[in-house]
């Protein structure tokens, strides 16, 4: 059987971590692509990562390239390429720099990968996704975001610890942008089967809520760089359920039109991911409270593509 073929543009932090992850769990062949200057970081980074693979029992072809043509063929292409934050920024302020990056590689990937998924992790991401949309030309069923698969991570890991069982037995959903307004939906969240409010106080909860909330910024602050090791594995979640065509309803942002009254944006929302990319959005009832937050989100992720499309006239 042939594997499957997986590009990771950036060699950085979370796309040598992508190609980490992707491989332990032997998903397909691997292409980490980087800028000219960056080759050698590619290909040194992917020759160290196959030599791990006699040990971690995983085969797969990993390379390391600057060169586009190495991606002909891939199932599934994820974008890292863009400038991560530092402290004391926020996310949006990223978009100059990062629009300019993700708009140059979607139009090598348009070019060379014309078949593939494209995974959007850059940064500010809900207009990234918009940009990698708007170049590539692609369906918007084939352009995903990877936001929610790690915020939701972030809320499951907290109250895991605060009830003290394991990470496994949590379920949870999160929805709207990748901001600090993101929407945890404690309503939607379970510990195998026990709706959270049985085991934890609404203090608690809320704790757990902010949390997750502002979760990357924390770890910015701890380590002067953005988080990489759970963006990555939020990522090849992703990419395993589009390769094994698994179905998985996995919180992604996808292309939300008369869904939740978004109106032709990119916003986290449960969706069915498969073979075909986001092969369906779920609807679920919001009540209220939980509607006015991701109303809020979901303006911001609005004002987000206003600026790209302000500044960059052809994205329109
Ligand atoms: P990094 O600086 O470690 O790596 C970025 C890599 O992209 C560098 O190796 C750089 O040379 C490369 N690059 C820049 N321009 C390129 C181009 N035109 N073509 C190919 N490669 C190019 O940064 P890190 O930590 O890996 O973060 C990458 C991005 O992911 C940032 O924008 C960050 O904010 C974002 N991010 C998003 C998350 C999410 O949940 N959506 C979570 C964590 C990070
Ligand atoms: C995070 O949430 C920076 O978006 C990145 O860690």
């Amino acid at each position: 059987m042939q594997r499957a073929k997986i590009s990771i543009i950036g060699a950085g932090n979370v796309g040598a971590t992508c190609a980490h992850w992707a491989a332990a769990k032997e998903l397909g062949d691997i292409v980490l692509v980087d800028i000219p200057d960056k080759e050698g970081v590619a290909k040194g980074k992917a020759l160290d990562l196959a030599c791990s693979g006699p040990i971690e029992r995983f085969d797969a072809d990993i390379i390391g390239t600057s060169d586009y043509a190495d991606t002909a063929g891939s199932d599934v292409v994820i974008i890292t390429a863009g400038l991560p934050r530092k402290p004391g920024m926020s996310r949006d302020d990223l978009i100059a720099t990062n629009v300019k990056i993700v708009k140059s590689v979607s139009e090598q990937i348009a070019k060379h990968a014309p078949d593939a998924v494209v995974i959007v992790v850059a940064n500010p991401l809900d207009a990234m996704v918009y940009t990698a949309w708007k170049t590539t030309g692609f369906p918007a069923n084939r352009i995903v975001g990877q936001a929610g698969c790690l915020d939701v991570a972030r809320f499951r890991h907290f109250i895991a610890d605060a009830i003290g069982v394991s990470v496994e037995d949590v379920q949870a959903l999160l929805m709207g942008g990748h901001g600090d307004d993101m929407v945890p939906l404690p309503r939607y969240t379970s510990v195998h089967g026990i709706p959270v409010h049985q085991l934890l106080d609404d203090a608690t909860i809320n704790s757990c809520v902010e949390r997750a909330k502002v979760g990357g910024g924390e770890i910015v602050k701890l380590m002067g760089t953005s988080a990489y090791y759970a963006p990555a594995s939020g990522s090849v979640q992703m990419a395993e359920a589009i390769i094994k065509d698994k179905k998985r309803i996995l919180p992604c942002a996808a292309y939300c039109d008369a869904e939740y009254g978004v109106g032709g944006y990119f916003v986290g929302v449960p969706c069915v991911l498969g073979a075909g990319g986001v092969e369906q959005v779920i609807e679920i009832d919001l009540d209220g409270g939980e509607q006015a937050l991701m109303d809020e989100s979901v303006s911001h992720v609005k004002d987000l593509v206003s600026v790209v499309q302000e500044t960059f006239p052809e994205l329109v």
